[in-house]
């Protein structure tokens, strides 16, 4: 084929020949030209057996239309650079194979046929399909372990809520027992010491009424002061421990007789807005709203240097709204969160642990210099045993 041959084309022979890479010619219909030792040994045949026969014997089945493809972009003049795909050997193996296509011109410039270089690129590949297999597998591992840590992650969590709402019960069932314990302690000291001091009273009266001498009368007068003292001391050691007036005439009467008696001890100036009245609550939620209210005023008289405080008692078709604001120095509050609390400090996180146990909400509203607003929020149908303390 290469007879008659000029020095430059015994020298493209002779690359040709030792060539690493396959180099074929083909005709413009893509018939087979010549073949070099390379693509002799790639693909099985032998140039006697190939040349003259069509390329596409060498392209599996699904890849047959690359050809017509190869053929428009050469008629252009176009060539196709290192090109990936998969020829057949004469066996039926695919073998993995790397293409660059151009056109043979003439002097003319003219397109008179084409010339194909393919490298064998199985090595390559199959490096590139291990990669993409070990990448694979440990996408897959990391995936897995994602998984598990979720997983694992969630049954904290879970066993986390479990512990919280244990606590929760507990600490209501403590404050429960303590509330039951502080009602005891009243009407014991209402009923026994209570009436036994009032008969102290009345017997010392009759006494003083009965006695002549003058030193006489006045040690008994001493004796009456002092009796009436200690009879306004237990009222009072009562009334703080459980006021009486909640149980008998409701939430805003207990916190009427509250302010009253800080207006003796303290310069605060407390209003109460009260949109209740005379209505009723379940006894529980008049004991949390009274003691959250008491614990709120005892923080603004600790705390907040503050000159007014306002308590709105607000009620709706389903809820207890209850708002206390005051016009202190305020502070950083605690975000919405059982652990965020300062430890040491109980007031604030006693008050959110009353609201929950009876599925309300609680927020603090505060900042430096802005005064303080304690928001609660109660489902004012509680079922009585719904909840504990
Ligand atoms: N109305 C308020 N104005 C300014 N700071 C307040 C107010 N209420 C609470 N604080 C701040 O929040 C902190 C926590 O209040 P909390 O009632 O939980 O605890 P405490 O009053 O310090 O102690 P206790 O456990 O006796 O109630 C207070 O120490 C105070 O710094
Ligand atoms: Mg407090």
């Amino acid at each position: 084929m290469f007879r008659d041959l000029t020095f430059r084309a015994q020298w493209c022979e002779a690359i040709i020949k030792s060539s690493e890479d396959a180099i074929i010619s083909k005709t413009l219909d893509g018939v087979v030209s010549s073949w070099n030792i390379k693509a002799q040994n790639l693909f099985g045949y032998s140039e006697e057996e190939i040349v003259g026969r069509p390329i596409t014997l060498l392209f599996p089945e699904r890849l047959k239309n690359e050809e017509t493809q190869i053929l428009q972009k050469i008629y252009r003049g176009e060539s196709i650079s290192h090109f990936d795909t998969i020829r057949l050997h004469k066996n039926g193996t695919p073998i993995d194979v790397s293409v660059t296509i151009s056109p043979i011109r003439n002097e003319e410039g003219g397109v008179i046929g084409i010339s194909t270089i393919i490298r064998d690129i199985a090595e390559r590949k199959r490096a590139e399909r291990e990669i993409s297999r070990l990448s694979a597998e440990r996408l897959a591992l990391l995936n897995a372990r994602t998984a598990e840590l979720h997983m694992t992650e969630e049954r904290l969590e879970q066993r986390t809520q479990e512990l919280r709402a244990t606590l929760r019960r507990l600490a209501s069932a403590e404050r429960k027992k303590s509330e039951e314990e502080r009602k005891r302690l009243s009407q014991e000291l209402h009923d026994e010491i209570g009436q036994m001091l009032t008969a102290l009273n009345f017997n010392l009266e009759i006494a003083r009424r009965k006695i002549q001498s003058p030193d006489s009368a006045s040690a008994l007068e001493v004796a009456i002061q002092i009796s009436e003292e200690i009879v306004k001391s237990v009222r009072h050691i009562m009334y703080q421990l459980r006021p009486p007036q909640l149980d008998e005439f409701g939430l805003i009467s207990a916190l009427r007789w509250h302010i009253d008696h800080l207006k003796h001890s303290s310069p605060l100036h407390i209003i109460l807005h009260d949109k209740l009245g005379k209505k009723r609550l379940s006894p529980d939620l008049e004991m949390t709203c009274f003691r959250i209210v008491q614990e709120s005023i005892t923080n603004i008289l600790r705390h907040a240097s503050a000159t007014q405080a306002d308590i709105h008692v607000m009620l709706n078709a389903s809820l207890l709204d209850l708002h206390i604001r005051d016009d202190g120095v305020g502070f950083e509050a605690p975000p919405d969160s059982e652990n965020s609390f300062p430890a040491g400090h109980f007031g604030l996180r006693g008050m959110r642990e009353r609201v929950i146990a009876m599925n309300g909400r609680f927020s603090i509203v505060s900042a430096p210099g802005r005064g303080c607003v304690i928001e609660i929020s109660i489902p004012k149908d509680v079922e009585q045993g719904d909840h504990l303390w």
